[in-house]
């Protein structure tokens, strides 16, 4: 049995294609459980706390809007987020109404036309389904990143390639941004999500 398979980690995503904005709409149409990354959003607060509650905040894919959730709870003032998705960008609205004006449908290729002076971006479980360095060159020098990323291919081939460790993300990742801390959130054995704090160069 190939190891991947052995270890649960998914089947590889062969096209290699990624989804398109009405695959995303669908997904978020029907129920949607977001469970599995709540000790990912915990993380996140924990990385972002020391900074001040004023720093403006870019979501990356901000999906329906549980991070803005617990940024807004944890008394964040400047926030935006933006995803492809017209399906998650109304949930989120739905479940921050406080913060309804603060997302967006953006696609992240475009996310320049974005008039928000963020210093802070978080990627949270996003990484892994776009053009990941396209994106790391689009944000400004000297941004704190805040990213998540698994070890595993999804069942629905939303991910475009999987980060197997470590030292493969700081490797990727070198050119473009300064990790300083790292955090492996581990479902069982051998599936994992890491979570680091970088500085973008
Ligand atoms: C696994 S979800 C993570 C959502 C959210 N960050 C969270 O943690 O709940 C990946 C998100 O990336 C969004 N996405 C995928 N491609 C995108 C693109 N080209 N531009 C903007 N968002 C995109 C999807 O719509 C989806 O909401």
């Amino acid at each position: 049995m190939p190891l991947f398979k052995k270890h649960k980690l998914g089947a590889p995503n062969v096209d290699k294609i990624e989804r398109s904005k009405s695959y995303y709409d669908q997904k978020y149409e029907k129920e949607y459980h977001i469970e599995n990354y709540y000790p990912i959003f915990d993380k996140v607060i924990e990385y972002i706390s020391p900074e001040s509650k004023e720093s403006p905040i870019l979501d990356i894919g901000c999906g329906i809007g549980e991070c803005a959730r617990r940024l807004k709870e944890e008394g964040f003032q400047s926030y935006l987020g933006f995803d492809l998705s017209e399906s998650a960008i109304r949930e989120a609205k739905k479940r921050v109404p406080e913060w309804k004006n603060h997302f967006k449908i953006q696609n992240v290729y475009e996310m320049d036309a974005l008039s928000f002076p963020y210093k802070i971006a978080i990627a949270i479980e996003v990484l892994e389904h776009i053009q990941d360095l396209k994106l790391l060159k689009m944000l400004k020098p000297g941004t704190i990143l805040i990213g998540s990323i698994p070890n595993y291919w999804s069942s629905n081939n939303e991910h475009l390639r999987v980060y197997p460790n470590k030292f493969h993300i700081w490797w990727r990742f070198r050119p473009f941004m300064k990790i300083h801390k790292w955090h492996k959130h581990s479902f069982n054995k051998y599936r994992f999500i890491h979570t680091f704090v970088a500085t973008i160069k």
